[in-house]
């Protein structure tokens, strides 16, 4: 079978695409995430859209597995669970979901842990054996890859590093727990840091002229390039608290980089100087200046759903 199918699922889209053994994305297509409040009418959707793109490509017969990357997706049973950002809620078993209707066999796993074999496969972290891979979009994610092994841990569940909590009562996450890494540092995050920025000052800002419910990261970002400076304030903060998670998960695997990827990822110096000033200025003495921190090399959605594609060749046979 010539052909895998890759699926990222995100907190705004889910794109998927048909991919060939040399990891080209030869056609893809999308739904919007947020639209499908039952999870039958979700599957419906991207069905839909999924079956005529496999039929361009010959169909299902085709096609050797489809690999999917979720939020809270767990490897081990195929299923999203209690995933903050995603609109079904409890235990929803969508890897057999999708294996049903299409007739294809699935594999499910973490969005972040798809990130991470999309790297290690085509990416940054080709011939690397030890990395960590940080996704900052609506979520913070994490893949963890010690020994040249993504790390599944005991539940199907290892590396949730957007949910270590940073601040002790701080900002209410949406896994129900206070003061977690993604409620500051995901995309969502900054625009919550501008929120509270603009009503602690006085200063004034571009920011000012957008409505303060309606402030996305994106906008902290145009304002920063024209030299806003409650704008870099916030990119200081956002990098200042991830920086130093970062030192602190340098000391779980020692690794030899630690790539950033996502939308927030992209906002060049800006947030990379004083993430790298905080991982320095935190980091235990026995790792001082040996942890790379690196960009994705890959366009943010390809990598997704690339690294999703590649588990579709894990598949077992049927
Ligand atoms: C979820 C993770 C996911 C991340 C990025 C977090 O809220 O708990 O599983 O990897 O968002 O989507
Ligand atoms: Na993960
Ligand atoms: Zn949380």
């Amino acid at each position: 079978k010539p052909y895998v199918v890759g699926m990222d699922i995100g907190g705004t889209n889910t794109v998927f695409g048909v991919v060939d053994s040399r990891g080209n994305v030869l056609a893809s297509d999308s739904v919007k995430t947020q639209q499908y409040e039952q999870i039958e009418d979700y599957v419906d959707a991207v069905c839909k859209k999924l079956i005529p793109l496999i039929s361009q490509f010959g169909g299902a017969e085709k096609i050797k597995g489809l690999g999917v990357g979720a939020p809270n997706g767990n490897y081990y049973n195929g299923t999203i669970e209690f995933a903050p950002n995603l609109p079904w809620k409890g235990i929803i078993p969508l890897a057999s979901m999708f294996e049903e209707q299409l007739g294809i066999p699935t594999t499910l796993t973490n969005d972040a842990n798809a990130a991470a074999i999309g790297e290690m496969t085509y990416g940054a972290a080709r011939g690397m054996k030890d990395f960590i891979m940080i996704t900052l979009g609506t979520g913070v994610g994490s893949g963890i890859v010690i020994n040249g092994q993504l790390v599944y841990g005991h539940d199907g569940f290892a590396g949730e590093l957007g949910h270590v909590i940073v601040e002790r009562g701080g900002r209410q996450c949406g896994c129900g727990r206070k003061g977690c890494l993604e409620t500051y540092c995901s995309a969502t995050g900054v625009a919550r840091t501008a929120r509270e920025m603009l009503v602690q000052s006085t200063e004034p800002s571009l920011l000012r002229n957008i409505p303060a419910d309606e402030i996305q990261s994106k906008d902290v970002y145009d304002a920063a390039v024209k030299g806003d400076k409650l704008a870099l304030d916030i990119f200081e903060f956002t990098g200042r608290v991830l920086g130093e998670a970062l030192a602190n998960s340098i000391a779980f695997s020692s690794p030899e980089a630690i790539i950033l990827f996502g939308g927030l990822a992209r906002s060049g110096d800006y947030l990379m100087k004083p993430i790298q000033k905080a991982i320095n200025e935190n980091v235990l003495k026995i790792y001082a200046g040996k942890t790379k921190l690196l960009l994705s090399q890959l366009k943010d959605a390809d990598a997704a759903v690339l690294g999703a594609s590649a588990l579709g060749w894990e598949t077992k046979a049927e």
